[in-house]
């Protein structure tokens, strides 16, 4: 099995610009899981259905099509959250997970999520746990949101309350949930800018492979 890195961790602890950076350090194809469950709770959306209804949910994900992972309406709290609800359902993981264990099978990958380690590649040699305080995490995503100049930008008391529900979620639910394999690697990124945590996973990751 050619090389697989797991990134997991909970919302906007900084997993996805470190996951491209290794990718493009270890010559790895990326891929962002959260997009998928992003896609399918959109497809829910646009169907006027509920993504707490497990039906609908499964039927969106049966239907997911390559385009839509390139849709530009995947981020922002409606996404956030719909993404978070369809995940929670069963039969959606289980028609994602081939895709995510395919993705890998030709040259390996690097893949963030909340599972990637836990479930959906349990035998990657490296695993990696990103984390950092809510308070961090929200300012990080409350500055980007700010940065988008929306006037309908939410404050950045709104911006970690949501956080910190999706993450409730995420980690609470019976399938899948968020959390950290036996053997993952512990990654905070609390004090660490985007170099910082990049030169640090670095280190992590050759260690782990020498
Ligand atoms: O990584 P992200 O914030 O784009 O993920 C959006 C949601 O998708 C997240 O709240 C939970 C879900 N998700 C998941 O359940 N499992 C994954 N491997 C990736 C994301």
């Amino acid at each position: 099995m050619p090389l697989v890195i797991a990134i997991d961790g909970p919302a906007a602890a900084g997993k996805g610009t470190l996951a491209r950076r290794l990718a493009a350090a270890f010559a790895l194809p990326y891929l962002d899981t959260g997009l998928l469950y992003r896609a399918v709770g959109r497809r829910v959306l646009d169907a006027g259905a509920d993504p707490a209804d497990a039906t609908a949910a499964a039927e969106a994900a049966a239907r997911l099509q390559p385009a839509d992972l390139a849709r530009d309406d995947l981020r922002g709290p409606a996404a956030d959250a719909a993404a978070s609800a369809v995940a929670a359902h069963p039969a959606v993981r289980a028609a994602l997970l081939a895709f995510q264990r395919d993705f890998a099978t030709a040259r390996g990958a690097v893949l963030d999520g909340r599972d990637i380690g836990t479930v959906v590649f349990p035998e990657a040699p490296v695993k990696l746990f990103v984390t950092a305080s809510e308070a961090a995490r929200a300012a990080r995503r409350w500055r980007e949101q700010a940065s988008q100049q929306d006037a309908s930008a939410a404050s950045l008391a709104a911006v970690q309350a949501a956080m910190a529900a999706r993450d409730a979620q995420d980690a609470a639910r019976a399938t899948a949930p968020l959390r950290p394999a036996a053997d993952a690697l512990w990654l905070d990124t609390t004090t660490l800018d985007a170099d910082a945590a990049f030169a640090t996973a670095m280190a992590m990751v050759r260690a782990k492979l020498a």
